[in-house]
Order: structure tokens, then sequence, then C-alpha cells
């Protein structure tokens, strides 16, 4: 599809690169530009990128109403030869399809949404960060615009894409394991639900246990399933731990767990990773148990934005810490980041496809 390029004149876009002493705090800069297309009468039209700035949306909009609003999230790297890269997008753009049929929302051509972030990245590139360990973030988003108070899925719909040049997700970085709360009070999804999908809705919903998770010092929750029984994820990564043996587990994903890509990829460099990467039903008793007797050595969350989240210790409500290996980052974990961000900079080769350049256009 044709783009049209509806620029901020020159003289008010970013002239250079992005200094290395600019603060990066995850998710706050934003870039010169967006990338808008709305679905009208049955047909996504009018593709464009615009400057940056607030849009019109009806106060009778469906997605403000009833939530019918989804997301992604993605990520490029500058690589060793300059050029910027993105990573996996494919899945990203499958993926949110995915959630857009869960939330009745029309679908939208994975080709179209490759080549708008890619042809939004070209025009922003001078945004790109080049601090160690900094990304440019990328969030397509979709939400219902249809005005009206009835409850149904909306008949127009506005897809967006922004960027975001980030640091780390956790201030701490790799540099320090974060705390993660178990708790029985709070859940993130039933099955028959939206879980599996990146609904803006879900997010809201963890809101009050993100809040809650703060008051024991943990970054997030740890949610189970609705039945309290097994392992699920957490608010805004999936899971894994790792045995002994250096098996790394992730759990099962079911209609209650995002299909993370990060684990999705973990799970396909096993080989080269030379570990063992599986999924199966974690049962919270097993796994606090293997955890008191050395048996689970490691764990944390894997996802785009979190990377490779060592947890150093769970929290319970009563105050009472599990303190998992000696509370530091472990061998395996640290392996698994280095592999994994070295292959999303560059510095490892990736398999063929999961990096894809973004060609200068303009
Ligand atoms: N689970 C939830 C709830 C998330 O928000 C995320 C982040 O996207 C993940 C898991 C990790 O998914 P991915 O690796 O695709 O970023
Ligand atoms: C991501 O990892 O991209 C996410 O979407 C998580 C988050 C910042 C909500």
């Amino acid at each position: 599809m044709d783009i049209a390029y509806l620029l901020k004149p020159k003289s008010q876009r970013r002239k250079e690169q992005l200094k290395p002493t600019q603060p990066l705090p995850f998710g706050q800069l934003r870039t010169d530009h967006m990338f808008l297309i709305d679905y009208e009468d049955g047909e996504w039209q009018n593709a464009r990128i615009v400057p940056y700035e607030p849009f019109t949306i009806s106060p009778g909009a469906i997605a403000l109403h009833y939530g019918q609003a989804l997301f992604e999230g993605a990520k490029a790297f500058m690589h060793p030869d300059n050029e910027i890269y993105t990573f996996r997008i494919d899945k990203n753009a499958k993926r949110l399809n995915k959630s857009a049929e869960i939330l009745c929302m029309p679908s939208i051509d994975e080709k179209l949404q490759i080549q708008a972030i890619h042809a939004l990245i070209d025009v922003d590139r001078l945004w790109f960060p080049i601090q160690n360990g900094a990304s440019l973030y990328i969030r397509p988003f979709m939400f219902a615009t249809e005005d009206s108070l009835g409850v149904h899925p909306s008949k127009s719909y506005r897809y967006a894409i922004i960027l975001s040049p980030s640091g780390p997700y956790y201030p701490e970085g790799f540099t320090k394991p974060i705390r993660l709360l178990i708790t029985k009070k709070f859940h993130r999804a039933v099955s028959g639900g939206t879980g599996e999908s990146k609904a803006a809705g879900n997010y809201a919903a963890s809101l009050r246990a993100g809040e809650f998770a703060k008051q024991f010092g943990a970054s997030q929750v740890l949610y189970l399933d609705a039945q309290n029984k097994y392992i699920e994820e957490a608010g805004a990564m999936n899971h894994y731990h790792i045995e002994k043996d250096g098996t790394v587990v992730i759990p099962e994903f079911t209609d209650t767990v995002l299909r993370s890509i990060t684990s999705e990829s973990i799970i396909e460099l096993q080989n080269s990773l030379g570990l063992k990467v599986i999924q199966k039903r974690v049962a919270l008793d097993e796994f606090i148990g293997k955890i008191k007797s050395k048996e689970i050595i490691e764990a944390g969350g894997f996802g785009t934005a979190a990377v490779v989240s060592p947890v150093g210790e769970y929290v319970f409500e009563d105050n009472s810490i599990l303190t998992v290996g000696d509370g530091s980052i472990g061998a395996y974990s640290r392996k698994i980041y280095e592999y994994y961000t070295g292959l999303q900079t560059g510095k490892i080769a990736a398999p063929n496809g999961w990096l894809k350049k973004v060609e200068k256009r303009i």
C-alpha cells in the first residue's frame, strides 16, 4: 500500500543522532512522527506518516467506553554496520491479528504492518539511541473509533504506530534481580477470556495487582491460574525457571497466557544455547518445593521490554521470602541474556528472517 508522508518541516525535525547522554527511561521519549491508518466502510485506508501530536477521538468512541483496544510491543536495534534492524516483527504483526480476532476487531495485512513500521523508523532514524543496552521500542496499537454507546464491535478503527527510544524496562536493568509477589488475591485471566491477547483491558485489569505488589517491594505479580494451582505469567512478561541440570521451563501456553515472542525465540534457540527448553504446566507447590530443595536454581521473566529479567526472590502476602539459589543472577540466565541480546544487536548470527534491515528511502 502507498504511504503518504505528511512530515514536519525539516527545521522542526531531529537533526542529529540522539546524544549518548540522553536519559532513556523506558517508554517516555517519543520521536517526531507516527503512522496512522483508518478502518472505514470495511477497509483500511489513508495510510500516512504524520507529526507525533494528539489526535481527536469522539467522546462516544467505543474504545473509551468498552475498551476495544489492543497493542503490540517490538524492538529495533542498531548493528555494528550502523544499520537499524527490526527483530521478529512478523511475529508481532501476526499476534496483533490474533488479538484483533479475540477482540472482534479487523485484521490488518501483516506485510502492511511491517512496511509501516519500517517506513516510520526510516523517517525518525536519528532518534535511534546509541547507548549500550538501549533500543528503539516500537508500539503498534489499534482502537475502536465508532461513536456509539451500544455494546457491540465498532464499525471503525484506527491503527497507529509510535516509537520510543528506550533503556531497560526495569530501572535496575540486568544488573539486579527483581522480586515478584506470589498472591492468590488477583488473577490476570480466566480460560475463555482475553488472556492470550494483548488487549489494553488486560493491562488496565493488572494495575491494581501491580500497585499491591509494590507494597511488598515487588516489581510485578506472578499470576496463578484461576484455581491457584499453576503458575501462569507476570504482568508484563512470561515466566521461566531453570532446574539444576540446566533445563529451562516455561509454563505452557494456554488461552490465559500471552504467547511471548521472547519465550518462543528461546525455545527455538535451545540448540544454539546448548540448553534444553521445555514447556509444561508448572504447579505452584512443586515450584516452591523445588526452590527450597535447590532443584530449581534460577528463575525470571522473558519479554520484549523485560528481555531476560532474573528473579532473585519471591515474596508472599505474609511477607515471607523465597530466595532463588543465592538470590543473585545465575549463570544460565546470564548466558541466555547475553546470547539473546548478542543476536538482537548483530554480534551473533541470528536465524534467517529474524532481523530485517530498515532501508533508507527518505
Ligand atoms: N506476557 C505479557 C502479559 C506481556 O505483556 C508480555 C510483553 O509483551 C509478555 C508476556 C512477553 O511477550 P513478548 O516476549 O512477546 O514481548
Ligand atoms: C512488551 O514487552 O513489549 C510489553 O508489551 C510489555 C509492556 C511494556 C506492557
